[in-house]
């Protein structure tokens, strides 16, 4: 019988959110850090040389290699332009921590990232002290200039972990207070890692009260795997029609696994089994049986949770019995590409059926063959969530930049491959 079967024992890169953050904090911790398990990817690759030119020391960022870093109480002004590359987080925590130094830096980016906006995260900056030059867009390039800042009390109008990240770094570097008010619950890997520096980080609802009590000093960490990488394993195996997929050592921290819980309520069978805790976050595995899945509705709170899942989820949702909604996404306009037209363009042109309903994504689900070429803009996400689709072997999908995945992982089609191999 010709079987797509998957199997075997898989792992996925280090979450880029915590390598990005474990990076920058290191910069800013005076003595030699180590991160191991770092994500290599290019997006990790563009905080650490941003950081360099500031003047941390930072070993070559490689695969199955630790990092060192030697960081600095204090950084350094930069003699040229901080290239952030494709990585918003990079531009918006860096805005952070420039805000709290006294020299003037300017940042740009790529076409993509130039066309992001950026007025979120410098409103609250320049609240508290900085000074701020937003480009004619009200994006990259961005001048800042920052210094003695004051404490801040500010209201997100869009939960954002970049925008809560950049508050909660300027004002420990600050040593001035915070609280922030979001409107939902974006990823708190910041707050995780300022409590174990000895800051003040309570959470009560959706307010999050700041106080400067700690110091940054060298450590030590291991980063777990991404769960928004795993995702596209878990997406390959749900598709595939035998066998099961395990996957270690994957972060497990609840404000980003909302997408697994979606998909068990699905159908999907995914067992998840919690193993320890890794650099102040839950670890555990996923294993993953092919499962016929079927619609549901995403509502609006739950979308911070899975917010960088939706690409994958909605073309999962494409493969369920009946019609998926997908509330309150206008964020993923906002992306590294406008996620909520291009993946209802590219469902659509692959034959699947898909709409935008004013901030709502709407998927329907077919059983039909898939076939058609998908635009990526360069997003790293829309590709690999369509890489997933192709892999169903009666679909014909052309992914035009399938080598935008290396922006936060690297060795995806590989990796993907791996999946499909026959145990051994
Ligand atoms: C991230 C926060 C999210 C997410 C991005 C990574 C982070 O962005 O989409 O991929 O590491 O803080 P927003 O803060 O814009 O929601």
């Amino acid at each position: 019988m010709h079987g797509h079967r998957v199997g075997g024992v898989h792992r996925v890169p280090g979450d880029k959110s915590i390598t990005h953050r474990a990076l920058m904090i290191a910069a800013i911790s005076p003595g030699r850090s180590s991160i191991s398990g770092a994500l290599t990817a290019l997006d990790a690759r563009s905080t650490a040389s941003v950081l360099r030119q500031l003047g941390a020391g930072i070993s070559p960022l490689r695969t199955e290699s630790r990092v060192t870093v030697t960081g600095r109480r204090v950084l350094g002004a930069p003699d040229s332009v901080l290239h952030c590359g494709n990585s918003g987080t990079t531009a918006r925590l860096m805005l952070g921590i420039l805000a709290a130094h006294g020299f003037e830096a300017r940042l740009t980016g790529d076409s993509s990232l130039r066309r992001r906006p950026m007025g979120r995260v410098a409103s609250p900056l320049v609240a508290m002290g900085a000074n701020i030059l937003l480009g004619s867009v009200g994006g990259l390039p961005i001048t800042i200039r920052g210094g003695a800042l004051g404490s801040i009390d500010w209201a997100l109008p869009v939960a954002s972990a970049q925008v809560k990240s950049a508050i909660l770094l300027a004002a420990a570097l600050a040593g001035v207070n915070a609280r922030i008010n979001e409107p939902g619950d974006s990823r708190d890997h910041t707050e995780r890692m300022l409590t174990a520096f000895g800051f003040e980080v309570d959470r009560v609802g959706h307010a999050i009260t700041f106080r400067p009590t700690g110091r940054f000093t060298p450590f030590e960490i291991d980063v777990p795997g991404d769960p928004s990488s795993a995702i596209f394993m878990v997406g390959a195996a749900l598709l595939a029609t035998g066998g099961d997929a395990e996957i270690t050592d994957v972060g497990l921290n609840p404000t980003r696994i909302g997408a697994i819980a979606v998909l068990q309520r699905m159908g999907a069978r995914i067992e998840v089994a919690a193993t320890g805790n890794q650099a102040g976050e839950p670890v555990g595995r996923l294993v993953v049986t092919p499962s016929q899945l079927a619609a549901t509705t995403v509502p609006a709170h739950e979308v911070p949770g899975l917010i960088d899942e939706i690409p994958m989820l909605a073309c999962l949702a494409a493969r369920a019995v009946g019609t998926t909604r997908f509330c309150g996404v206008g964020e993923l306009r906002v992306k590294e590409s406008d996620r909520l037209l291009l993946i209802a363009a590219n469902l659509t042109a692959i034959g699947g059926n898909a709409t935008i309903e004013g901030d709502d994504l709407v998927v329907e689900g077919s059983d039909r063959p898939c076939a058609g070429t998908v635009r990526t803009d360069g997003d790293h996400r829309i590709a690999m969530a369509f890489m997933v689709l192709a892999t169903e072997p009666r679909n014909r999908i052309v992914v035009d930049n399938p080598g935008s995945a290396a922006v936060s992982f690297p060795g995806f089609p590989a990796a993907l491959a791996a999946l499909f191999q026959e145990r051994t």
